[in-house]
């Protein structure tokens, strides 16, 4: 019997350094993501430049300790499978490099994956979900820093975008609304604490495309207002930052059951990105999964955010297929599914 696959899994699209060892059964032999966060904290968001940098001077370790702490030899993996787009370019090409790299010293194929079918694609990663994966079609509601959009999972390499941001992601609206509260970067999880001590009736602000059709997102318009209501100054910042919250929160929960009529037939309510960690937002989020039936799945919260096992697991499905990637692949800093 053949052993089943390893592969070796790299990450290096936005600030998170990460590599992974997985087994096709879903068994993580070792994990590591390093967190730029403190490199970039001074300059209020990712600098592309310091990103590239810093992914050049942590991955190479970061490769060693993972490979080391999995207890194998590079001989002992299957294939080498990297973030090759959508991102910062500078990142991408040194993860890209590195796993092209390692793929020709150890005569290894190489798979160039899709950070946003990593995302889409976690949840079906064994043992992941205590019920199990969702079967397709799913959808996928995406919300970080760098992504919003509304994705339908039909099937792998099957992806419909049904929505997108028209302008900010839902993350980067709340890292520059936190900014206008004077909250340090990155600022969701500082205004979600914020907003739990505010009244979310004590000022009314936008929600920006609430009951239009379609599941498109836009957030410039609500972050104008935040600055509005910070500047004149009369709105407590606890009543502002709940305000936001709820706002948001509404807005997602629309779009997500309009992109639930879109898609029709789908098995469940996925959604991943920094931003599924806010609870208020998962709670109306629940609520638009239970009003149809339907399971609403987070992945835990720290595959929800960008790390190296998604991109090994979408590197397992896709060697299964035989999609390997030739070495010529150049990264793509856009890649739309
Ligand atoms: O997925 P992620 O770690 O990185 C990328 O953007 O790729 O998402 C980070 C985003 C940041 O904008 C951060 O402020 C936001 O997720 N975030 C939150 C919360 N925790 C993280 N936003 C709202 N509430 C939270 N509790
Ligand atoms: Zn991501």
């Amino acid at each position: 019997m053949q052993p089943d696959p390893i592969i070796l899994g790299i990450e290096s699209s936005c600030d998170e350094t990460a590599a992974a060892v997985l087994r096709a059964d879903g068994t993580i032999l070792a994990e590591a993501v390093f967190s730029q966060q403190a490199e970039h904290a001074a300059f209020g968001g990712v600098v592309p430049e310091i990103a590239a940098r810093a992914h050049l001077q942590h991955l190479p370790d970061l490769v060693a300790d993972t490979m080391r702490k999995a207890g194998i030899r590079h001989h002992a993996l299957h294939a080498i499978a990297a973030t090759s787009g959508p991102g910062l370019i500078g990142g991408l090409i040194v993860g890209a490099s590195f796993g092209k790299g390692v793929a020709l010293a150890h005569g290894l194929p190489f798979l160039a994956i899709n950070h946003l079918e990593a995302h889409a694609l976690t949840v079906r990663l064994p043992g992941l979900m205590p019920d199990g994966p969702p079967e397709f079609p799913y959808l996928l509601l995406l919300l970080s820093g760098g992504h919003c959009q509304c994705v339908e999972v039909r099937g792998l390499g099957q992806y419909r975008r049904l929505g997108t941001t028209l302008d900010d992601a839902v993350g980067e609206a709340f890292d520059k609304s936190a900014k206008l509260l004077g909250l340090p970067w990155p600022g969701g999880p500082h205004l979600e604490r914020l907003a739990s001590g505010g009244d979310a009736a004590a000022i009314t602000l936008p929600r920006p495309l609430l009951g239009r059709p379609g599941c498109d997102f836009s957030f410039s318009g609500l972050k104008t207002a935040v600055a509005r209501a910070v500047a004149a100054g009369q709105a407590r910042p606890a009543d502002i930052a709940a305000a936001f919250q709820a706002s948001v929160a509404a807005v997602l929960a629309d779009r997500a059951s309009h992109a639930l009529d879109m898609a029709r037939s789908m098995t469940a309510l996925v959604v991943a990105g920094g931003v599924a960690a806010n609870t208020a937002i998962r709670t109306a989020l629940r609520g638009v999964a239970d009003a149809r039936g339907l399971p609403m799945l987070a992945p835990p919260l720290r595959y929800c955010t960008d790390n190296a096992v998604m991109v090994a697991w979408a590197g397992m499905e896709r060697l299964r297929l035989g999609l390997t990637d030739s070495l010529a692949h150049n990264p793509r800093p856009r890649w739309p599914l």
